[in-house]
């Protein structure tokens, strides 16, 4: 079957575009499942960088990693994701930002506007050229529509021979229902 579900297309898409060797970011890791994805798809020498700012998060990603054997790849970080520039040095390939909160876990502790923006910034910044960035939001909560609106206010204004942007989404689901934005890194830019 295709896999038309959001996330299963966000991880299709880096299965195709990432290697062995390659690094990678998760900005949110919540329960693990996109850093466990990533770090298949950056193979044995590759590396992934996985922030949360919740220590229940931090906790089921690496359990979950431990249990494939795959966390050696990745380093995860208790942080919030503002504060990658610090931790990350060197270029990434692609990244995931699966925006919101926790599902199962405190419905207050979701991503907010400002720090989800200076964190896109950063990793835009830090993506290689023909880089992938995959940012999911939830504009059916407040402040998932309220980071929603931002991230589209930016997305506007960034300019189409720097970055393409997609938007994946359904066509017959109201327009509150979850999607996604893709970024494809075209030529070096700062934000
Ligand atoms: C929708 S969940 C992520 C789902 C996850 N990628 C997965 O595969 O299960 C969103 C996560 O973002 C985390 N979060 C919220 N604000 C954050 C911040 N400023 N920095 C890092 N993580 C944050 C929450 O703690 C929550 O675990």
């Amino acid at each position: 079957m295709l896999p038309l579900n959001i996330i299963e297309f966000i991880h299709n898409l880096f299965e195709i575009h990432l290697k062995d060797g390659d690094v990678a970011l998760d900005a949110t890791a919540g329960n693990g499942n996109d850093t466990l994805h990533l770090a298949k798809c950056v193979g044995e020498n590759g590396l992934v960088w996985a922030f949360d700012i919740q220590q229940q998060a931090v906790n089921i990603t690496l359990k979950k990693l431990v249990k494939s054997q795959l966390d050696t790849r990745v380093k995860i970080i208790l942080d919030n994701h503002d504060k990658i520039s610090q931790y990350i040095e060197n270029k990434i390939d692609a990244a995931i930002f699966n925006l919101g909160y926790l599902p199962c876990g405190d419905k207050k502790c979701t991503t907010l506007v400002h720090s989800s923006l200076s964190a896109l910034k950063q990793s835009l910044n830090l993506l290689k050229i023909n880089g992938l960035i995959a940012v999911v939001v939830y504009p059916g909560h407040d402040a998932g529509l309220i980071e929603c609106n931002a991230i589209e206010q930016f997305v506007s204004n960034i300019k189409q021979q720097d970055i393409d942007i997609l938007r994946y989404r359904f066509a017959n689901r109201p327009d509150n229902a979850p999607y996604a934005l893709v970024f494809n890194k075209l030529r070096d830019c700062i934000f």
